[in-house]
């Protein structure tokens, strides 16, 4: 039969609905069974700072899905929060993206790049309700930049990368939202609390639903400033370091947090079709009270200590647990790791691998083999990286934070010194340029750090004493 008009014309708007209810159709079908995704991140939680490396630390909560799930010991992330932040939600090293300088400043007039999709963004294409929780830390500067422009439905928290937990203020204004809107409401109250409390309200109010989960938690503990009720404090005995002693306190009120997360997925029954991730930003700053030993270095380095985060992956959908996974996993690989379970069968290209089935299945083996700790070109002379490959790490340099001069190269054989104490490089100097090689290949990708001067328009004296979107336009 010959196509009349006016059909052809009606054709295509037709075909459009049909074939837009036959994606809402398969979005929803796979949600149906697709699991509820929760991703905590620490923030700055170091290696020394978790019960399953130190039995003087209370997480009885974590330590309770660590002997019951999978224990992650290379989890490797960027040493600061903003660019490892940058990688969790892009799949993609900062240095594609100008990021693996310093965290965002207050002021910074610029934001995580507007040029990729993010993971919410993916998961609700894939029909997933979405919500982040606490600290954004991507920029702040347009509403363009900010969580639910940039897929989150739900946003409850504060835009910049610390305040204080019970007063939400930093520097001279106050940082607290819900969605669009300051909350003045959280003034006085422990930040960690209110997360807490609005993960449970969160997790309540899907009991029941057919649309499974994504909730990216990001918690303040136990960032600086070091503040915690003291009922957290009892853990602890009184002659220790005072800081000691407020940070493990912190520890504890975050993994009090966790345990009431954990507790309301298994009180609405969301709990047996639900894969909880937790892993810190970066180590500890280690001169607060905050600790990464036995690693080397802190927070903010290239070092063992500031890049190998503790972490684990608790569900009862993994097989074979209690399990160490030793496996290299990078932070990058998160992004395609959900995405996989989540359901998607076509992953985006970035730097991340599908760890899904190594997470799952003991008898399979992380698909990583190298990644790069960091590529910074900050000029011409200071060209600072580093790259593992397989148990070894070269060191092209890294910056001494007292003079600000380079210094390296090293390379360490991380099995035999995880703890890296010996410098291979006179003695491996073949592989130390091979690895050297691996990393220049990358150069030429680096994006320029983006780090615009400081923008004055930005200061909460313009904008009520809040820390506001506005004063910045979007490239
Ligand atoms: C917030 O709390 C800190 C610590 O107690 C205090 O030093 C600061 O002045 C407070 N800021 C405001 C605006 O109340
Ligand atoms: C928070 O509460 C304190 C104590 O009541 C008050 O002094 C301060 O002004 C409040 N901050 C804001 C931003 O409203």
């Amino acid at each position: 039969m010959r196509l009349m008009p006016p059909y052809p014309a009606v054709a295509p708007a037709l075909l459009a609905l049909l074939w837009l209810s036959a994606v809402r159709a398969s979005a929803s079908a796979a949600a149906a069974s697709a699991p509820n995704i929760v991703f905590i991140l620490a923030d700055d939680l170091g290696w020394n700072d978790v019960s399953w490396h130190n039995d003087q630390v209370v997480s009885p909560n974590m330590q309770q899905l660590v002997d019951t799930g999978v224990q992650l010991e290379q989890s490797y992330v960027q040493p600061l929060c903003t660019p490892s932040r940058s990688a969790l939600l892009t799949g993609l090293y900062p240095f594609r993206l100008g990021r693996q300088g310093r965290p965002l400043g207050s002021k910074t007039p610029t934001g995580l790049s507007l040029d990729h999709t993010l993971l919410p963004e993916r998961l609700t294409h894939l029909g997933y309700a979405t919500h982040m929780i606490g600290k954004w830390h991507l920029g702040y500067c347009n509403w363009a930049y900010t969580p639910i422009e940039r897929g989150f439905d739900t946003h409850y928290g504060y835009l910049l990368g610390s305040e204080y937990h019970f007063n939400h203020t930093i520097i001279n204004g106050y940082d607290f939202r819900e969605q669009r809107e300051a909350d003045f409401t959280a003034n006085g109250t422990y930040g960690t609390h209110l997360f807490a409390d609005r993960a449970v309200r969160i997790i309540e109010e899907h009991q029941g639903s057919d649309q499974p989960f994504f909730l990216y938690l990001a918690l303040q503990n136990v960032h600086l400033p070091l503040e915690v009720p003291d009922e957290y404090l009892v853990h602890y005995p009184e002659d220790l370091d005072e800081d000691r002693r407020l940070l493990l306190g912190m520890v504890t009120a975050l993994d009090e947090a966790v345990g009431r997360v954990v507790q309301a997925l298994k009180d609405t029954g969301l709990y047996d079709n639900s894969v909880i991730v937790f892993s810190s930003d970066n180590g500890g700053v280690g001169m607060n009270g905050e600790s990464n030993q036995p690693l080397r270095g802190n927070k903010g380095s290239m070092w063992e200590g500031g890049t190998r985060a503790v972490g684990f992956v608790h569900s009862p959908l993994l097989q074979g647990t209690p399990r160490v996974h030793s496996g290299l996993l990078h932070i990058t690989d998160w992004h395609n790791t959900l995405l996989a379970l989540a359901g998607e069968s076509i992953l985006p290209d970035n730097d991340g691998f599908n760890q899904w089935n190594s997470l799952v299945d003991p008898s399979v083996t992380s698909p990583r083999t190298t990644f790069i700790y960091n590529l910074d070109a900050e000029s011409e002379e200071m060209s600072l990286g580093a790259i593992r490959l397989l148990n070894h790490k070269f060191v092209m340099g890294e910056k001494d934070l007292e003079r600000g001069d380079k210094t390296g190269p090293w390379l360490f054989n991380l099995e035999d010194d995880p703890n890296e104490a010996v410098n291979l490089i006179e003695f491996e100097p073949e592989l130390a340029v091979a690895l050297e090689l691996l990393l220049l290949e990358e150069l030429p990708n680096v994006v320029p750090r983006d780090e615009p001067a400081n923008d004055p328009a930005g200061d909460p004296s313009n904008w009520g004493g809040v820390w506001t979107p506005g004063w910045c336009d979007v490239p």
